[in-house]
């Protein structure tokens, strides 16, 4: 039997078990897929077993998706660009990295019939999940990407990555088409986006990459000053098709009892 893992820490959050172990189970593939809680000191030894074909393939998570790439023995061009990992699998005796979140948030939005093409977009937040948010943005033809961080520092060292970026203060509110929420505030419902939302304007999409809660304090802001609101969880499920797809070339259905499996309040 196959074995596939997400490692993170913390990981008890993560859905992906779940998911992955309903489409084994659904396309009758000889495999258990497990989370396992680690630190940085046993990066190494879990890539040995996936060398070695004890593990056949691994999900990456907060926070070790840049931290895991100097194990690997190669980068898709997605992963190389943002410098961030959420999938490995063995090829041709090689670890190879991709990233499956760029095209979990392209799909969400394809899914809306939302086009970026042409518009202006404002990511907030810079850490983990926010080179994926931007590098999708830019290839869907945004031709505005801001960006705006409590850190600053750290919003400017993702300008050195994708130099396109408009970096503006925390707090500042900048006018766009696409407000994303890449910072993990809304976790625990305790919202401090200092974001003057009433100026934003309507008719807006406000998206946040959180799905637990189902709704965040930012997209009842949305609601509240009549935007259009979606949340993570689509992202999240199409993240995992596309991992899917890379390690057992079957494209999984996306089907009620999936929803169901993620519904969480
Ligand atoms: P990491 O940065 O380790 O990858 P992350 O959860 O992916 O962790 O990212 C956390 C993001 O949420 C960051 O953008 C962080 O802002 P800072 O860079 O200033 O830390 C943001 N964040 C988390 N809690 C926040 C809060 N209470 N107020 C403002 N921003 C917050």
């Amino acid at each position: 039997m196959k074995k596939y893992l997400v490692i993170g820490n913390p990981i008890n959050h993560s859905l992906s078990p779940e998911l992955h172990n309903y489409w084994i189970k659904q396309n009758k593939i000889s495999a258990v897929y497990e989370k396992r809680l680690i630190d940085t000191q046993d990066i190494e030894s879990i890539l040995a077993d996936l060398k070695n074909d004890k593990i056949s393939g691994i999900n990456v998570t907060v926070p070790f998706k840049k931290a895991i790439i100097p194990y690997l023995d190669k980068l898709s061009s997605t992963a190389k660009e943002t410098a961030s990992v959420n999938t490995i699998y063995k090829s041709n005796n090689q670890l190879c990295g991709d990233n499956t979140d760029i095209g979990g948030f392209r799909y969400s939005l394809e899914r809306l019939k939302f086009s970026v093409k042409g518009k202006k977009a404002l990511v907030i937040g810079a850490g983990g999940v926010a080179p994926s948010i931007i590098s999708a943005l830019n290839i869907m033809g945004a031709t505005q990407i801001n960006l705006i961080n409590r850190t600053k520092k750290k919003a400017e060292d993702l300008k050195k990555q994708f130099p396109f970026l408009e970096i503006f203060n925390w707090g500042e509110t900048i006018v766009s088409d696409i407000i994303i929420n890449a910072t993990s505030i809304g976790l625990q419902n305790n919202d401090k986006i200092n974001l003057d939302y009433s100026k934003i304007g309507t008719n807006r999409l406000y998206y946040d990459v959180i799905y637990n809660p189902t709704k965040t304090n930012f997209l009842k802001q949305g609601e509240k000053f009549d935007n259009k609101v979606e949340n993570g969880k689509f992202m999240f499920i199409y993240q995992a098709q596309l991992a899917f797809e890379i390690w057992h070339q079957i494209k999984p259905k996306i089907d009620d009892k999936v929803l169901e499996l993620l519904k969480n309040d």
